[in-house]
């Protein structure tokens, strides 16, 4: 790859990304991250801002000593006493940037700095200096240069490579420009700018306007190089650049780019979750690339499309960010495709009228439950299974409950006769249910064990209950039963049962018939 094809990622997490409201790390876990970052090949990591404070001092530092191989960066306003602080951090670093800033926005330099154009342009110029006598890598920020006047912005860049910077970031600090905009200004700079090619042009977008990545990418369409990114896109308010979206956009949109970053992007992901959990700040479920769901189908005919073609509606390898495989989230948009490939999966091997009757299940539980899991379906097949053997199915429960009174139950069971109905009570619903289906059945059964769980969490997770049944001398049968409601799933557990009881006896006789 030539220079001029390859995007410097310069990976600003632990500086601009620790400036995230509560996402302070302390100097162990930074070293982590930095750690990680070096696994997933970016080109610089911006350690911090050492003058900010003792322990942002203490971890460039430690960064600069224990992590070889990309350049360490520390940020220094234009003034001597940080670059002095930022030098003495990054002085074990094999390769150290001094990264220093300016703004140069007239709102900024009238009300922030008090202070005239020629007065900011001096002193970016003695601080670039400065600075550059301590470190040969300088990089050079005009802050806020997306509201600063393009002129003025001409003159300061071409005044700082002048006085040394290798690399001028045009930073638009407050998320305000909209990308034709900045990709204009980058043109215009590399227009402009007569000593231009002596310095690599680098941009720093925030996201106050969701257009970070938007305005990093048409900046690098327009001659940029660096680009400055955070994981996740965490960072001062809205974030910054998120640097697995930008990477992968011009991965996967090479075609338009016609350049590439050298991230190892198959790191993505244990990066992204690295940062997640150091930092506390979750990524949203539907954030590109790394989000739970960015690789997640439930439309059944998304799932169908995977499954027949998967570049149907994905245009990323998920392997290629460190996802082991999409996910085909069953829910009730899915359709039998998908659901018969889930139950394939998890292995088993229906015929096409469990497989069938089991799908029924599962879209009635999918209007119960947002998601159904693995252990769900697995809850439901075994059922199904089961039930596919029954001599008596359960059809309806009619309660009437009331603290203090005795439980009336009205149980109607289909069996192959047609429907039977009986009423009863007991000294809880699932006892009085239990003796209804007793005089149904005509089978006498005594419970000798009752327990109940939840397979899934939430409060529509499923409950099984599984059931020990004493019927006659030592005959004792296990049953099992689910359901989002614990009172079917008990009656379906004792029937279940029942019903084994009854595959081992001649055929039964049914009560009344309704
Ligand atoms: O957003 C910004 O302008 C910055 C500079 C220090 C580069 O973070
Ligand atoms: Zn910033």
């Amino acid at each position: 790859m030539k220079n001029k094809d390859k995007v410097i990622i310069y990976d600003t997490t632990l500086r601009d990304g620790e400036q995230s409201p509560g996402a302070s790390m302390n100097i162990k876990e930074k070293l982590e991250v930095a750690k990680q970052l070096l696994r997933l090949n970016v080109d610089a990591i911006e350690a911090g801002f050492p003058i900010a404070s003792p322990g942002d001092f203490e971890a460039v530092k430690l960064i600069s000593s224990e992590v070889k191989g990309p350049i360490i960066s520390g940020l220094a306003r234009s003034l001597t006493k940080d670059i002095d602080v930022a030098y003495e951090a990054l002085r074990k670093a094999k390769r150290k940037r001094i990264h220093v800033f300016l703004a140069t926005s007239k709102i900024h330099m009238r009300y922030k700095l008090k202070k005239a154009e020629d007065e900011i342009l001096f002193q970016a110029v003695e601080a670039v200096r400065y600075a550059r006598n301590r470190c040969d890598d300088i990089e050079f920020s005009p802050e806020d240069a997306s509201r600063t006047e393009p002129e003025f912005l001409a003159k300061v860049v071409k005044a700082v490579i002048k006085a040394g910077a290798g690399t001028v970031n045009i930073p638009d600090t407050v998320g305000y420009a909209i990308p034709t905009e900045f990709g204009g200004l980058i043109k215009y700079l590399f227009s402009r700018v007569d000593n231009i090619d002596k310095a690599v042009v680098s941009v720093h977008c925030h996201n106050d306007l969701g257009l970070a990545v938007a305005n990093s990418l048409e900046a690098v369409v327009n001659g940029a190089r660096q680009v400055e990114c955070t994981i996740n896109g965490i960072g001062e308010r809205a974030g910054n650049c998120s640097l697995e979206e930008v990477v992968m956009g011009i991965k996967t949109r090479r075609d338009i780019f016609k350049c590439a970053t050298g991230v190892s992007t198959t790191e993505i992901m244990k990066t992204s979750r690295l940062v997640t959990r150091v930092t506390g700040i979750i990524v949203q479920p539907n954030k590109a690339i790394v989000g739970d769901n960015a690789f997640a189908h439930e439309a059944g005919i998304h799932q169908d499309g995977v499954l027949k073609e998967r570049k149907t509606y994905e245009i990323m390898s998920p392997q290629d960010v460190g996802v082991e495989k999409s996910k085909l989230v069953l829910g009730k948009h899915s359709g039998r495709h998908a659901f018969k490939e889930r139950i394939k999966e998890l292995g088993f091997d229906l015929d096409e009228r469990d497989a069938e009757k089991t799908f029924e299940r599962f879209k009635i539980l999918c209007d119960k439950k947002k998601t159904v899991y693995d252990e769900d379906l697995i809850a439901i097949i075994n059922d199904e299974i089961a039930e596919a053997k029954e001599f008596f199915r359960l059809n309806t429960l009619d309660i009437s409950y009331k603290t203090g009174a005795t439980p009336k139950v009205t149980v109607i069971l289909s069996g192959e006769k047609g429907k039977i109905s009986k009423r009863s009570s007991g000294d809880g619903p699932v006892d009085a249910i239990y003796k209804a289906i007793d005089k149904i059945t005509k089978i006498k059964g005594s419970l000798l064990d009752y327990s109940i769980h939840s397979v899934t969490s939430g409060k529509d997770a499923v409950g099984e209950v599984i059931v020990k049944v004493g019927f006659g001398k030592g005959h004792i049968v296990n049953g099992r039963g689910a359901s989002t409601d614990i009172v079917e799933a008990s009656a379906k557990a004792y029937l279940n049962a029942v019903n084994k009881v009854m595959a081992k006896k001649s055929p039964v006789k049914t009560g009344r018939l309704i």
